[in-house]
């Protein structure tokens, strides 16, 4: 038996859905990608939804719209995906990093204010692994140096903090539909904002820079003459075969996320007594949204005198998992241990010691929907005898 890290879920409906651009003729970004930006803000909140190829490619559509300069600053965790840090390289911009809680996996609050200098003008908090980041103190360090927030909701789907769905609090957040995520679109992204502005400038950046889109020219008089360039824009644009898909996984995101919902409890009863192992937080005022279910293997309390040691044993204990047909991965990694970054910036793993150790001791096990008890139910046999 092999159970997977994740499987998307798919069934008739998508079928069928990808089928409708292909029938129309209508492929790139049309009226299913429309339907599918309206549906993700019926169910987010936001104001407006603008899709993208990713959520790195959101991003950064969204850092061009906030309109980041070379030689910016902006702060982002140390623990995320590295896209998170590589679009503010992409505008020649420095991202400043800050340390992690090792409880939430997100940025720790309480450093951030140190971190800011004259050159800083925003702040990317990451809501990793579907628990927002905490926000109430991040907008309100943003409101008194006056720093703009734009969330990486890459992982986001589903979570919220306070009531409010992630992706809604900052000036723009981003979304990504990697097949990693609750819901896909083999790949795809999608930016929010509350602001027309910053909806106005993501749909030209997103369209190399065009003033108006290839589909509503489509039904326009004089449809033989192009739109206008004013700005420097990419080609980010969303299939509609993809829109069309997107669509298909909204109607269906509320089941598939209280799916995940519910074998992530499993999981919280049935390891709870596992000692070496601790299971996400979820603290009041928070929906963990599940994206992955990412524990910390901790047989000793995490320092980093003994990482290199834990991390041995941590690896080891995956590989044997694998023998077992259980895929394992590790949370996400640390981009200020990778090569380009540590380079770059001179940087040492000391200097974020909850970032590292997240690096080196996150443990991601298998969650989806279609996941059996019976395949829960080793994955849990498993580990409690490894280590009992
Ligand atoms: C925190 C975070 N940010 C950004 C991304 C990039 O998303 P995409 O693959 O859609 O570009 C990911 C992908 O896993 C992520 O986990």
């Amino acid at each position: 038996m092999i159970i997977p890290i994740t499987k998307p879920f798919f069934d008739e409906e998508e079928l069928k859905a990808a089928q409708l651009p292909l029938e129309s003729g209508w492929v790139v970004q049309g009226k299913f990608v429309k339907e599918f930006e309206d549906k993700f803000s019926a169910f987010t909140g936001a104001r407006f939804s603008i899709a993208t190829t990713s959520c790195s490619t959101a991003m950064h559509v969204a850092v061009t719209a906030l309109d980041l300069k070379p030689g910016d600053e902006v702060i982002v965790p140390a623990f995320t995906w590295v896209s998170t840090a590589n679009v503010v390289e992409y505008m020649h911009a420095k991202p400043i990093f800050c340390d992690i809680d090792l409880r939430t996996f997100n940025i720790d609050t309480s450093r951030i204010e140190q971190l800011i200098t004259p050159q800083t003008v925003g702040i990317i908090p990451v809501h990793l692994f579907g628990l927002c980041a905490d926000m109430g103190p991040i907008l309100e360090i943003a409101k008194k140096h006056k720093l703009w927030v734009l969330e990486d909701a890459a992982c986001g789907f589903g979570a919220s903090y306070h009531g409010r769905h992630a992706g809604t609090f900052g000036e723009m957040g981003c979304f990504s539909f990697h097949p990693r995520k609750s819901i896909t679109t083999g790949e795809g992204g999608m930016i929010t904002t509350a602001l027309p502005e910053f909806d106005r400038l993501s749909r030209i950046f997103r369209d190399h820079g065009a003033s108006r889109t290839d589909f509503d020219r489509e039904f326009m008089k004089s449809s033989f003459l192009l739109a206008d360039f004013n700005h420097l824009g990419y080609n980010y644009r969303l299939t509609d075969i993809q829109g069309a898909l997107g669509c298909a996984q909204m109607k269906k995101a509320e089941w598939i996320l209280a799916e995940r919902s519910r074998r992530a409890r499993v999981y919280d009863e049935t390891l709870a007594n596992v000692e070496w192992v601790e299971t996400p937080v979820v603290a009041d005022g928070y929906v963990h949204g599940y994206q992955a279910y990412v524990c910390l293997f901790r047989p000793e309390e995490p320092i980093l005198g003994n990482v290199a040691h834990m991390n041995r044993k941590r690896n080891e204990l995956m590989a044997r998992l694998e023998t077992k047909g259980i895929a394992t991965r590790q949370g996400t990694h640390a981009p200020v241990i990778q090569g380009y970054y540590a380079e770059k910036y001179g940087l040492r793993p000391e200097q974020f010691p909850n970032a590292y150790l997240a690096d080196r001791l996150s443990l991601t096990i298998p969650l989806y929907v279609q996941m059996t008890e019976a395949e829960q139910a080793l994955v849990v046999s498993e580990l409690q005898k490894t280590y009992s």
